[in-house]
């Protein structure tokens, strides 16, 4: 049972894909934080981070490793925990432009085929292009959405306490990087299913997840 879910930032698309995952026994990978890894490593190597070709060179340098279980997912880069450094703001305003030269989406795209191939019994992979690139013949697509105002609450609150005007700017200015690049740009599969989260619970996108997968599998 393969599981894409996709959709732009603050829609609730880690806390969700986790919690299905765990609650339906697959493995779980978030391949933002993927992106995010590879641009804290050029960030500490000294790469510049607008210089594409310059990033392109060095992007097949760096070991990145992701575990998969949903209670405890993990991410190394050359063996070293990026958990922490991977969530700064100047990983968060550097990512778009990483995560946009071909060479790095090439590379991490094959790195999350291999995981997903290698899952026992399935998995939930999160992101903004997995169902219409990285696993286009997934068991279920779902496309996750919520307005600017309500993605933005949410991910100020996970700030605690950031300013939530400025939080707006800064994800309506991702988003719209994500979705404007050549490259596998953020986008809703044909076959995925909309999910509007806005006025919903986290537990109740949870609980329409799951049954998305278990009408999959009883279908199967
Ligand atoms: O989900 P996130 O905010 O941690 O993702 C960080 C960035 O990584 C996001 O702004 C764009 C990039 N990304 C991507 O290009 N493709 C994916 N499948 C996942 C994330």
């Amino acid at each position: 049972m393969i599981v894409a879910i996709d959709g732009p930032s603050g829609t609730g698309k880690s806390s969700t894909s986790k919690a299905v995952a765990a609650k339906l026994g697959l493995s779980y990978l978030d391949t933002g934080a993927q992106y995010r890894a590879i641009t804290w490593w050029m960030i500490s190597n000294g790469i510049d981070t607008d210089d594409a070709d310059a990033i392109a060179a060095a992007s097949g340098k760096p070991l990145l490793i992701s575990g998969t279980d949903p209670s405890d997912p993990t991410i190394t880069v050359d063996g070293a925990d990026a958990s922490g450094p991977i969530r700064t703001q100047e990983v968060t305003s550097k990512v778009s432009a990483v995560s946009a030269v071909p060479e790095v989406r090439s590379r991490i795209t094959e790195l999350q085929r291999t995981i997903a191939a290698d899952a026992p019994g399935g998995i939930v992979v999160e992101g903004r292009d997995i169902g219409t690139t990285v696993l286009p013949d997934a068991d279920l697509k779902v496309f996750l959405t919520a307005s600017p105002e309500a993605r933005a609450a949410r991910r100020s609150g996970e700030l605690k306490g950031a300013d939530v005007k400025a939080t707006q700017e800064a994800l309506v200015k991702r988003d719209a990087a994500d979705s404007s690049r050549k490259t596998s740009p953020l986008a809703k599969a044909d076959d995925a299913v909309e999910v509007d989260t806005t006025e919903l619970t986290l537990q109740q996108v949870i609980e329409c997840v799951v049954t998305l997968v278990e009408e999959k599998r009883a279908a199967k």
